[in-house]
């Protein structure tokens, strides 16, 4: 039985920081066990524009703690308007790193979103000719798609579409939940690729609704039935190179969950590593946790390995994470993946 294991460090592909004091209590969650991040840019405002991206890339590494090594990578938030000349220029100066395309009113501060694709075309053209990976939400927004279908119908409507319009464009499928989103992004070739978070490796929708309402498991694309989950689990750990780690760690304080109209969002920075290493060894599937935390998502945006380690200790005794951390005069609640956790992380030079 495998008790130890050393990894590189880690990146999370998929991440919301967000501001001002969330900003300053979460940074270091992440850059403690992760050297890169894919910053999400779902701010209020949002991140449009590449002088945003660079104020923003800023404020994340004065959050930073010293000696920690993490690169936040910026992206922009696509709209109908984005300035293609903004964008080139914030991609030359090695600041922007993907773009991200929220359909209008699909998750949290998406109101700025995208409506009509067909406004984007010259901007996606742009970004295939560059290079510049498009990171998709894969939902629909139209009200009469029920929330547990939406994927699948973004997928045959908006993505498989656009895909083969422009076929040179590099495109993420950001946190899938789906069996169908899985196979889709297996059945692609090198220009797809999929983020996993942790949380939809644990919990499916019963998860949510069975025995009570459980508001911090409610995220957005929302958990799916069991067979979605086993899907995700399956794709997680094949150790295919389109599946890597997105965590999609979106804090939201406990009172705004805790509510009768409750943000979408799940925490999980603070555990992911831990959670993570459990979900593998339950599927026996050790040895391929480095390429779906480390390697998989590293080499789809271009870059190495990062050069530190992370070594995974399994202890007897449960290794135990604040339940939630303070911000301001607000706690944000942690994921809690319903079992103990045994899996210490220890981070490496
Ligand atoms: C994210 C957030 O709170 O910003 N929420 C979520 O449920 N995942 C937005 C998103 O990624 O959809
Ligand atoms: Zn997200």
């Amino acid at each position: 039985m495998v008790s130890e294991l050393t990894i590189q460090r880690p990146n999370d592909m998929h991440l919301h920081l967000r501001d001002g004091d969330m900003l300053k209590a979460v940074t270091p969650h992440t850059s403690a066990d992760f050297g890169r991040a894919i910053i999400m840019p779902n701010l209020v405002p949002p991140v449009t524009r590449t002088d945003h991206a660079r104020a923003y890339h800023q404020r994340i590494m004065a959050a930073v703690p010293k000696g920690h090594a993490f690169d936040p990578m910026m992206t922009l938030y696509l709209t109908e308007t984005t300035d293609i000349d903004d964008l080139v220029n914030g991609v030359k100066e090695g600041l922007i790193k993907a773009v991200k395309l929220y359909p209008a009113g699909a998750t949290t501060n998406s109101d700025s979103g995208v409506r009509d694709v067909t406004k984007i075309m010259p901007v996606l053209e742009k970004m295939a000719e560059i290079n510049l990976p498009l990171l998709v939400h894969g939902e629909v927004t139209t009200h009469e798609i029920d929330i547990f279908d939406r994927e699948k119908v973004f997928i045959e409507t908006v993505l498989d579409p656009l895909r083969q319009a422009l076929p040179d464009l590099r495109v993420v499928m950001e946190h899938i939940t789906t069996k169908d989103g899985a196979d889709y992004a297996a059945a692609g070739n090198e220009n797809l690729a999929a983020t996993i978070t942790t949380h939809h490796l644990i919990i499916n929708r019963n998860h949510i609704l069975v025995g009570g309402i459980k508001p911090h498991y409610y995220c957005l694309p929302v958990a799916k039935r069991e067979e979605h989950r086993l899907a995700l689990r399956k794709a997680a750990t094949s150790g295919d190179p389109r599946f890597f780690l997105g965590t999609d760690s979106a804090p939201h304080t406990t009172s705004t969950k805790e509510n009768a109209c409750g943000c979408a969002g799940i925490y999980s920075s603070l555990n992911t590593m831990s959670c993570l290493t459990e979900v593998f060894e339950q599927e026996k599937a050790l040895d391929k946790l480095e390429a779906f935390a480390s390697l998989n998502g590293a080499a789809f945006y271009g870059l190495a390995p990062n050069p530190q380690k992370m070594r995974l200790v399994k202890q007897q005794e449960p290794v135990s994470y604040p339940a939630t951390i303070e911000v301001g005069n607000e706690t944000v609640t942690t994921f809690d993946p319903g079992y103990p956790l045994h899996w210490r992380v220890e981070n490496l030079d």
